[in-house]
Formats: C-alpha cells, structure tokens, sequence
C-alpha cells in the first residue's frame, strides 16, 4: 500500500486527480479552493456551474484544464462545530467518498489537502488520524485504489501526518 505526506502546493502535482476542499456551491473559495480554481483556470468553473452544487460528505469530478492533474475531484468537508455533530463521519466519508471516485475515473495516482483543517477549523491531528485511517481501510478493501499523496501546506501538518503513518 503507497501511501506518503509531503509539504507543498497541490496544484503542483502530476496525478491523476487531486481532491479539492471545497465548498456546497462548488463555485470556489479561499484556501485550497481559490488555488485550485486560479491553477485551473476560467474552465474549471464552468464545469462547477453544471454540477449544481454537492453536499457535506460527498465528492464530484470535473476536468484538470490548465492544471497538471487529469481530474479534480470536488469533495466538501464538515465545519468543526466541537465535534458532536457527525463531523468525524462525514470527514471520512469525504475521503471514502473521494477514494471511490478515484478507483471508478481509472486513477493510479491521487493526492489529497488536509481537508477541513482550515476555513472549517477541524483540528488537524483529528483529522489527519480520520484521513490515513480512512485511506488506509478503502486500499485495503480496493487494493487496485490509486497511490495517495497526503499534500501538506506546512511542515507541522505534514508532521501530523507522518505520525499516522509511522502508526500503520
Ligand atoms: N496546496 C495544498 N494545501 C493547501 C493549499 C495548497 N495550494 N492551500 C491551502 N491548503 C491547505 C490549508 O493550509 C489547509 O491545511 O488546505 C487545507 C484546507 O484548508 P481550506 O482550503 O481552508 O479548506 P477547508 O478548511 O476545507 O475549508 C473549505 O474554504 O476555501 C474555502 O471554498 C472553500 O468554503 C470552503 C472552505
């Protein structure tokens, strides 16, 4: 199972698809979102226009136009409201959600941001605990899954990360 964490930009990356941490509108954002769409370009934004939006939990694909990834996959995570609203849930699902996305477009290669961890303020070592185990259990499940790159914006997020992998 290839599953790693690096420190860097997503938008970046030559994959199959990297997952967006977007928003119910799917019509952009700051953070992840806003790079995404600005790498993207004009187009990607079109095709969001036709999706009609996607609810907290679930994933839609559309085109990687100017990026170097063929797909972005468009996932929505949970505003942390302290956790005892199904955030853990619907964070996981976010990543099952997004893996089986991946599998069914054919990629062999995907990378993930640390969903939520930003606008949303889900703590990130909860959320990074809920991204590698989640991960790790649908590759386990679907050992033809994509390899996972785990695409940190810092180097303490990445650290989180690397402690959850070093557990696996
Ligand atoms: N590459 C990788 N990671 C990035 C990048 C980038 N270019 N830019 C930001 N990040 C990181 C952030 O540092 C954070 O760790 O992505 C993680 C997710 O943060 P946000 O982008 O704020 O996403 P999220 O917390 O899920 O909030 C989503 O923010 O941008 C809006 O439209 C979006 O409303 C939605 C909300």
């Amino acid at each position: 199972m290839e599953l790693r964490a690096v420190t860097g930009d997503i938008t970046k990356l030559q994959v199959d698809a990297i997952v967006n941490a977007a928003n119910t509108s799917l019509l952009g954002g700051g953070g992840v979102d806003g790079a995404i769409h600005r790498a993207a370009g004009p187009e990607l934004l079109a095709e969001c226009r036709t999706l009609h939006g996607c609810p907290t939990g679930q994933a839609k694909a559309t085109g990687g136009y100017c990026l170097p990834a063929r797909y972005v996959i468009h996932t929505v995570g949970p505003v942390w409201h302290g956790g005892g609203h199904g955030e853990a849930e619907l964070l996981a699902d976010c990543y099952r959600n997004s893996m089986a996305l991946a599998l069914e477009l054919g990629c062999r290669t995907a990378a993930f941001p640390a969903i939520s961890t930003g606008v949303y303020r889900y703590p990130p070592d909860q959320a990074a605990r809920i991204a590698v185990d989640t991960v790790r259990r649908f590759l386990e499940e679907h050992p033809e899954g994509p390899q996972v790159t785990f695409v940190c914006f810092d180097a303490r997020t990445e650290d989180l990360y690397q402690a959850q992998l070093a557990e696996l």
